[in-house]
């Protein structure tokens, strides 16, 4: 498996950046294993999306097309009950974690920035944004706490379902925020292929992203802070959405990535954390949203991702440098952060 072999390769080169930026004051990690003298980055054969390769699906092994097409069902099928069940799972842990993210991101100000003013406009992706929590805190941030409205926000999912009850929920932000927002269906794992988000007109509609009908693409380099949130897991190739990420930030934009991780730090908070999830979270899924198989699906995908150190190493390979330890854990490592930059002179 791909992320087997990533963590095992390239032995990580520590230096020191002069980067102001509070998540990067402290010592950065890069590997040198994709990038050639001239620095154009060579793309290796895992992160290239292989509709038969094998992947898994929770527990199960599939190839990379399939699991893609279960990851529509899961999520067509639980966006309407998605916001509930999130809170009923985590106790409401969500939104701490959630708040924690995007004020460590503080969008709407750049010490980075090339341009006088660290409050100058920014693009932020949210990649896997789904029915818009982690975009909708990002406006709030930059336009009331930073006082910065140049920030815009592309809400970004593969489901069109997820982006509808994300487009329903903008009604009730403030207009400048509504203004600040677009919607896009997207596969992570290829963003020069998206369109903007459709209508579901019949409920018998595939509502994934069909590439075949994409109008547009994500330009490379264009991105000022790209986020991720619980999101990744369920990605069939997790090198090609980094690679992707990479492409479409400008040198010295941010990777943001929080997603569910391990708490085994804790033995025994661990032991009655993973109680729980298997035992009540099928279970609160059935009898609140109707629907075992894909709360299932959810604690078996958080069970198979990677470790803290694992996916880390994983971002350093798609070429971003890391700072510390590369990710900060949230609840005894129930949830974790990642970062990484990509280099200035990328
Ligand atoms: C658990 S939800 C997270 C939604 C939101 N980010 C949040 O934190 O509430 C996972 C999202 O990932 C999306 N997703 C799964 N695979 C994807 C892919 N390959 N590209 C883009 N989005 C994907 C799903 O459609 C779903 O909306």
């Amino acid at each position: 498996m791909a992320t087997r072999s990533v963590s095992r390769r390239a032995i990580p080169l520590i230096r020191q950046c002069s980067v102001s930026q509070r998540a990067f004051s402290t010592t950065l990690s890069s590997r040198n294993t994709n990038t050639t003298s001239n620095n154009t980055t060579t793309t290796p054969e895992y992160a290239i999306p292989n509709p038969s390769r094998p992947t898994h699906f929770g527990f199960e092994t599939v190839t990379e097309q399939e699991k893609r097409k279960r990851v529509a069902g899961v999520f067509t099928s639980v966006a309407e009950s998605y916001d509930r069940m999130n809170d009923l799972m985590s106790f409401g842990w969500h939104r701490v974690w959630k708040d924690h993210f995007v004020s460590s991101l503080n969008p709407g100000f750049s010490p980075l920035s090339s341009t006088s003013s660290p409050t100058g406009p920014q693009h932020i992706l949210d990649i896997a944004g789904g029915t818009g929590d982690i975009a909708f805190r990002m406006l709030h941030h930059a336009h009331n706490v930073n006082a910065n409205p140049s920030v815009r926000v592309t809400i970004s999912d593969i489901n069109r379902a997820m982006l509808q009850v994300g487009k329903a929920r903008s009604a009730t932000l403030p207009a400048s925020h509504q203004a600040a927002l677009s919607f896009v269906e997207a596969n992570a794992e290829d963003l020069s292929k998206t369109r903007p988000l459709q209508p579901i007109l019949s409920e018998s509609e595939q509502t994934f992203f069909d590439p075949a009908t994409a109008t547009a693409g994500i330009p490379d380099n264009s991105v000022d802070l790209y986020t991720v949130a619980f999101g990744i897991r369920n990605f069939s190739n997790i090198p090609a959405a980094l690679r992707e990420a990479r492409r479409v930030l400008k040198p010295g934009g941010v990777f943001a990535c929080l997603e569910f991780s391990k708490a085994d730090k804790l033995p025994l908070f661990n032991t009655v954390y993973k109680e729980w999830s298997f035992r009540a979270i099928p279970l609160i899924g059935q009898l609140v949203a109707g629907d075992r198989d894909s709360y299932q699906y959810l604690v078996e995908s958080i069970e198979r991702f990677p470790s803290q150190e694992e996916f880390r190493d994983m971002i350093v390979d798609a070429g971003f440098v890391v700072a510390g330890q590369g990710y900060e854990d949230l609840t005894g490592g129930v949830a974790a952060i990642h970062k990484g930059m990509k280099p200035r002179d990328a």
